[in-house]
């Protein structure tokens, strides 16, 4: 779908842990011809870099500090810590828990706020996270919010990382995500919560394909009026 002739405009697409906005958020920004800003993993590359520091979660003066030297980089897939490839490294659940902890404190919340915001250049971007809609780009034309039950989310992880051949164990899986969901839910700053004009896309019966063609349905619908 071109977007040439139009003005910017942004996409954003929340949701809790596991919903899958990483993969449409993807899919819609290569279909689109849009930037792509993947919000969490700017708190899981920080997380990293913390956990790697020796730092605990609550050391939030250190953390900030660490913010303003590192360099975070979006080039294609791949997500770079300086000259460090990290896109596999800041996927694991443990860090994970660790940006979710970080996440809830202010200073480090407005510490990358205009980092977020500059991901919106022409032709537009598609933004995924867990505030994108409700404040980093209030304004963005389209909204979605991505859900799943906590159940399904646990299952569909559980069979990413079997393949990967990791230890794995379901019941564990499921905690962390609804330990993750309360945390960022009822965090006070910035929580998990969809926009009053966000639509809500359930994903618990649908495929990756169907999830998406939702998505872009939606979309379209926003578009064409
Ligand atoms: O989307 P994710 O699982 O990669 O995000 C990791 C954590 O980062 C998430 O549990 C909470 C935090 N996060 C946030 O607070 N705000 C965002 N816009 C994106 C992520």
């Amino acid at each position: 779908m071109s977007n040439l002739s139009k003005k910017p405009f942004i996409i954003t697409i929340d949701g809790p842990a596991g919903a899958g906005k990483g993969t449409i958020s993807k899919l819609v920004s290569q279909n689109m011809g849009f930037h792509y800003l993947d919000s969490g993993a700017i708190y899981r590359v920080i997380a990293f870099e913390a956990n790697q520091k020796g730092l605990a979660t609550d050391q939030i003066s250190q953390i900030t500090e660490l913010i303003d030297e590192i360099n975070i980089q979006f080039i294609g897939d791949k997500i770079f810590l300086t000259d460090k490839d990290v896109s596999e490294l800041i996927r694991s659940e443990d860090i994970g828990k660790f940006a979710s902890e970080i996440a809830k404190n202010e200073e480090i919340r407005k510490n990358i706020l205009e980092f977020q915001k500059s991901f919106f250049k022409p032709p537009g971007l598609v933004a995924d996270g867990r505030d994108m809609g409700t404040v980093i780009f209030p304004k963005a034309k389209v909204k979605i919010f991505l859900t799943a039950s906590i159940q399904e989310r646990a299952n569909r992880r559980y069979k990413q990382l079997i393949l990967k051949e990791k230890d794995v164990n379901l019941t564990d899986l499921f905690q962390r995500i609804k330990l993750r969901d309360e945390s960022d839910k009822n965090r006070k700053i910035s929580p998990l919560k969809a926009a009053n004009d966000a639509y809500l896309v359930k994903t618990d019966n649908l495929s990756i394909k169907q999830s998406y063609e939702k998505v872009m349905e939606i979309i379209k619908s926003k578009i064409d009026r």
